[in-house]
């Protein structure tokens, strides 16, 4: 299998690649700096292929399509995604305008090039990583980065749709915490505090179970859903006061 994962380098997507590579597939790794991957991990498998990209650059996009994806490409994972400590970290407009086109227009950008290329195969499978931030509704005050990840699950619902009858799935993975380098680092090195958290490993065994199966929305885990669920029950007031 030919797997494409944007957004490799570390965390979740890099965790992913090394699932498929265990499993002996074709995994091109993208990201804007390729140095993050492990050199072990260039060297065990021969297989790998590293390009690097800004998801926002469209072009490079194009001619790393014409290189990898030949002569088909079986499965795009887009796990890009800028997110902060929305606490601490206030947006100014660059990074309003970095956060708006890596998470919303950068995932739109890889979809629309890769459902051309699977097009032309009639076969393929799409998947992007939202989270469950993206399940909460909006209230005054609610992050940016929510309203990207409910984008994500809108994105994920129209391709589905769109790509239906050409017999290309389209898979929106929804995830409550979990353990990653990144996260960490946000929370002082630490992030177990953080409820329900999962490991990468445990988080790599439900998206690729939910992948193989051709989920349309993976939500996890449960009880990370049914907070969110009870959040959206509360008047916007309150939902304003724990942001
Ligand atoms: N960890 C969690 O608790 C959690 C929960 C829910 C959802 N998620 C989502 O899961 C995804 C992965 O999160 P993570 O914790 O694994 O974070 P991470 O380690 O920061 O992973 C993000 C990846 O995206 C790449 N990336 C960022 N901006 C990019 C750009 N403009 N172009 C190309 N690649 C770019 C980064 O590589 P470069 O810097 O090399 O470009 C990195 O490989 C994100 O979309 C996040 O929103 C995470």
């Amino acid at each position: 299998m030919k797997v494409l994962i944007v957004g490799a380098t570390s965390g979740l997507g890099l965790a992913l690649a090394q699932h498929y590579l265990q499993k002996g597939d074709e995994v091109a790794v993208c990201g804007r700096d390729l140095k993050r991957i492990p050199q072990e991990l260039q060297k065990r498998y021969t297989q790998l292929r590293m390009y690097r990209l800004d998801i926002a650059d469209k072009q490079t996009l194009v001619e790393i399509l014409e290189d990898f994806a030949n002569p088909v490409l079986d499965l795009v994972i887009v796990t890009a995604g800028l997110y902060f400590n929305t606490r601490k970290h206030q947006l100014d407009e660059a990074m309003t305008l970095r956060m708006l086109q890596t998470n919303v227009s950068g995932l739109n950008h890889v979809f629309e090039l890769a459902a051309k290329k699977m097009l032309t195969q009639k076969s393929g499978h799409l998947v992007a990583i939202s989270s469950v931030a993206g399940l909460l509704r909006d209230y005054p005050g609610a992050s940016l980065y929510s309203a990207t990840k409910r984008s994500v699950l809108n994105l994920c619902e129209t391709y589905r749709i769109a790509l239906k009858p050409f017999s290309i799935a389209v898979t929106a993975v929804v995830p409550g915490y979990i353990d990653t380098e990144k996260l960490r680092t946000l929370n002082n090195g630490d992030a177990s505090q953080k409820p329900f958290i999962l490991s990468e490993t445990q988080a790599v065994h439900r998206i690729t179970k939910a992948v193989a199966q051709r989920k349309a929305v993976l939500i996890f885990p449960w009880q990370m859903r049914g907070l969110i669920a009870v959040l959206n029950c509360l008047p916007s007031w309150l939902l304003a006061l724990h942001k």
